[in-house]
């Protein structure tokens, strides 16, 4: 077994140059040791801060909005630039996918069996996207519907989840019902409850955040899709929120397609994004952006990866990400998030005139927490936090106050001193 000097000399924490965070030796090594690092070892974690290039004055706390990259993402990312930009003469095109210069043409198998291997599904079923509002729009105009067929959704979806849906409504009659889901969510119970109450013998899809974006709520989505499954229901999730914030797992959701990003909590750069369809239905999904290849049904993930020329610098940042992530490992990334979640939230609890929005069951939390103080509309706590501490948590509307997002790159001293700020504006 690797000794814990080794596994921190790997990340770069013993030495001051940039850390080598390619290849997956160290993942295997900090799952080989399921103990360590401790969600709450500060020289591990500062250790890992210093992989970001985040500002040292300034906190950053809206991951999910957009994420900060670490260095060796941009540093990827900014290499190929100058390469492209130097030596674009040097590239002799010959239509093979082995060449790295254009996104949009390549089967991208690199970056699709990482993917592959984050969501635990094949990777001849994953396809490349721009983000996730354009997986989305994939699966919701390349499916089959008719009048009067139903698609069960909530009223807490993003737009980029929901609004591709609206326009199969309106194009051909589809029914969108939006169910209401409170805020806050009691229990998972509530949740299924709700959801399964709907469903008729209409029912086509459903469509749901795995994780609801303005309340950070972790929905029970393999018990939802099983109830699904059983009335013969396509579902469909929303994994905006959760890629490289919990660990996911395709095969045990057993959903029938998934979509999300990159560019939230992974720390790729933004204009990335995936879709997933199981091989049973993915053959019958129209291509709604079409190349050479749209009629290809022996490699379907390519199949919807083809969409013309895209930046393939991007994507050097992206593959990057993904190896920085599975160096850290899934599983510690989803502790370490969590436990400076669970932190902030018991802070609040005792904190009177606060009211939190996201899920009063702490079992369906991680690293979204909403919540206001009485008085405070969201922009003004945002800007509040802004002008004491140079803190960024992202206003969430007059009466949710704001969302509030830790991630691997926080700290326990960053969540204590947002707490006494929130402390102080209550009393
Ligand atoms: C739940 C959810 N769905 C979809 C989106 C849109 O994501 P993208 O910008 O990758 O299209 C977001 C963005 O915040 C989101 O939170």
């Amino acid at each position: 077994m690797i000794s814990r000097r080794k596994v921190l000399k790997s990340l770069g924490l013993t030495a001051l140059s940039l850390p080598s965070l390619t290849g997956n030796s160290i993942a295997s090594d900090l799952s080989a040791s399921p103990s360590f690092p401790a969600v709450d070892d500060p020289t591990f974690w500062k250790g890992v801060r210093n992989q970001y290039m985040l500002s040292k004055d300034q906190v950053f706390f809206n991951t999910g909005t957009v994420g900060a990259m670490p260095r060796v993402v941009a540093e990827r990312m900014n290499h190929h630039v100058n390469y492209m930009a130097s030596n674009v003469a040097d590239w002799a095109y010959k239509d093979d996918n082995a060449e790295r210069f254009i996104a949009g043409y390549q089967h991208l198998l690199f970056i699709r069996n990482k993917v592959a291997k984050l969501l635990n599904c094949d990777a001849k079923y994953i396809a490349l996207t721009d983000n996730t509002t354009n997986a989305m729009s994939y699966i919701a105009q390349g499916m089959e519907l008719k009048a009067g067929d139903e698609i069960i959704t909530s009223n807490q979806e993003h737009g980029g989840g929901i609004s591709s849906w609206k326009v199969r409504e309106k194009r051909d009659g589809a029914v969108v019902k939006m169910l209401e889901i409170p805020k806050p969510i009691q229990s998972k119970e509530e949740v299924i409850d709700i959801i399964v109450k709907a469903f008729t013998p209409k029912t086509r899809v459903l469509m749901l955040s795995h994780i609801i974006s303005g309340s950070g709520a972790i929905l029970p989505a393999r018990e939802i899709c099983a109830e699904a499954k059983k009335r013969g229901i396509f579902t469909v999730l929303d994994g905006a929120q959760t890629t490289g914030h919990i660990k996911l797992d395709l095969t045990d959701i057993d959903c029938d397609a998934y979509v999300g990003c990159f560019h939230k909590w992974i720390g790729a750069p933004a204009g990335t994004g995936y879709m997933y369809v199981k091989p049973e239905y993915i053959k019958d999904l129209w291509t709604t952006v079409a190349s050479y290849r749209w009629d290809n049904h022996e490699d379907e993930g390519f199949r919807f990866t083809q969409r013309g020329t895209g930046n393939f610098s991007v994507l050097e940042g992206l593959d990057a990400a993904l190896d920085f992530y599975f160096q850290i490992g899934p599983d510690k990334a989803f502790e370490r998030i969590k436990f400076l979640g669970d932190r902030l939230r018991e802070g609040l609890r005792m904190i009177n005139k606060v009211k939190i929005y996201s899920p009063v069951d702490n079992a369906m939390c991680a690293g979204i927490t909403v919540y206001n103080i009485d008085g405070f509309t969201g922009t003004r706590l945002q800007d509040t936090f802004w002008e004491k501490a140079k803190m960024r948590p992202r206003a969430s509307g007059d009466v949710f106050g704001v969302r509030h997002c830790t991630h691997i790159f926080n700290s326990v001293e960053e969540i204590d001193k947002a707490l006494s700020i929130i402390k102080q504006l209550a009393s």
